[in-house]
């Protein structure tokens, strides 16, 4: 069998918070005015409160409410792959599975956690939610989500791809979003997550029907997300293995990386990957230190590995990776040595892509082909030593809206970034 399918029914109910589970606590993220702890009024007028106490819940588990269950099957339980083909063309011994997130309908992991926030905001009785988006996965996936609760959405899109993706933008508009470009007061400026954040927040303290929505980083995001690693480990058993050796997975702000990595933290043979771009190389050559997650400082600080708020990344095509910080607990698990980090070069990236595209008929996202590149270093690290190595990677997005990408890779266009 190459794929492994579960039920609806098998679908995890709630899901896995690692706060509980680290060896130490985490260190409060930090109010930019005062320097001090953030309490929870301080966050509410940005999130509703059940996302600000998910923030730093310390129950091991949270229940999905039904509501949110009843729009995540339109799409989950998302499939497990055994890439085998990948893994003839290689030669190589290992056993190499992906979880397909492409299947939701905005075509990444990102509507996972959309869903939940549109759904609580909704509780609270707001009406409108804004927020900044990379690549445009996430303007889509939160756009897709506030269409389902009959919400307004505002998304500042990174103008590198407003400019480079014009169909994610319709995409947006499809579900009733509207996006403009990011940094909204300079036009000759390509963008970042972290000056589109800025935006984003700015718009939403000026208006009381408004909160803010972050697709990724925060402890709440990544607790969404851990719906993709639970179902892997099911159906993992169900292919006859008993733990992966690797999971390797992009980061951007870590949420596709906590999604499918935090329920195999507590496995301490398991090694934890994250794949990071050699130009905006966060984790591996980053400081950790408390830093603003946005350009205008606006947010509170949080404990993190930086490369400082003002970092302006080249425009490379894997927008959604094009982030100065990182998830404050994958920051700590980086620190603390429980997760390894990489950095690696578009071209390779892009030359994984293809031979996986080829291999297992399906063409990535190239945040996706972060992991995909590492995912094929360890399995000839695998053949090299003759090890039946277990691989797990996040087949985090589909590319199909990424194709001018391809098009400049492939004519040779393509900056080795
Ligand atoms: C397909 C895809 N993968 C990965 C990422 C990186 O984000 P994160 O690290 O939060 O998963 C993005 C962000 O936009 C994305 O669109």
């Amino acid at each position: 069998m190459t794929r492994f399918n579960m039920s609806e029914s098998e679908m995890p109910s709630a899901w896995f918070n690692i706060l509980p589970r680290l060896a130490t606590p985490m260190d409060p993220p930090l109010h930019p005015g005062t320097r001090e702890p953030v309490t929870p009024d301080d966050l509410a007028p940005l999130f509703p409160m059940e996302l600000i106490m998910q923030e730093m819940s310390p129950e091991p588990w949270i229940d999905i409410p039904g509501p949110v269950l009843d729009i995540l099957r339109l799409w989950r339980p998302t499939p497990l792959v055994r890439a085998e083909r990948l893994e003839k063309m290689l030669d190589t011994p290992a056993r190499i599975y992906f979880k397909d997130e492409s299947v939701s309908p905005a075509g990444s992991h990102k509507p996972n956690t959309a869903v939940p926030q549109a759904y609580y905001n909704k509780m609270e009785g707001i009406k409108r939610l804004t927020t900044e988006t990379g690549a445009g996965q996430w303007g889509t996936a939160l756009s897709f989500a506030t269409a389902q609760f009959d919400m307004e959405c505002m998304v500042y899109m990174v103008r590198a791809s407003f400019e480079q993706k014009p169909y994610r933008k319709i995409m947006m508009q499809v579900w009733g979003g509207d996006v403009v470009p990011s940094p909204i007061d300079d036009p000759s400026n390509p963008g970042s997550l972290g000056a589109a954040i800025s935006d984003a927040v700015r718009d939403c303290v000026q208006r009381d029907d408004s909160h803010y929505a972050l697709g990724s980083v925060l402890n709440h995001v990544l607790l969404h997300q851990t719906v993709i690693g639970l179902e892997a480990r099911d159906q993992l058993r169900a292919a006859g293995e008993e733990l992966p050796d690797v999971v390797i997975a992009p980061c951007g702000g870590g949420s596709n990386l906590g999604g499918i990595a935090f329920p195999f933290v507590p496995d301490e043979s398991v090694r934890l990957v994250a794949v990071e771009p050699s130009s905006c190389p966060t984790l591996t050559q980053g400081r950790f230190e408390y830093d603003f997650g946005d350009v205008a400082g606006m947010t509170p600080l949080m404990p993190m590995y930086t490369l400082g708020a003002d970092f302006m990344p080249p425009s490379i095509h894997a927008g959604g990776l094009r982030y100065h910080g990182d998830s404050p607990i994958v920051s700590k698990l980086v620190h603390e040595g429980r997760m390894e980090a990489v950095a690696i070069n578009q071209g390779k990236v892009f030359d994984a892509a293809i031979k996986f595209a080829n291999a297992e008929g399906k063409v990535p996202a190239p945040e996706c082909g972060h992991g995909i590149a590492v995912a094929i270093d360890e399995a000839l690290a695998a053949k090299e030593s003759g090890e039946e190595k277990v691989i797990l990677f996040n087949y985090c997005g589909h590319g199909h809206l990424d194709l001018a990408a391809y098009d400049e890779y492939l004519s040779g266009r393509m900056i080795d970034a």
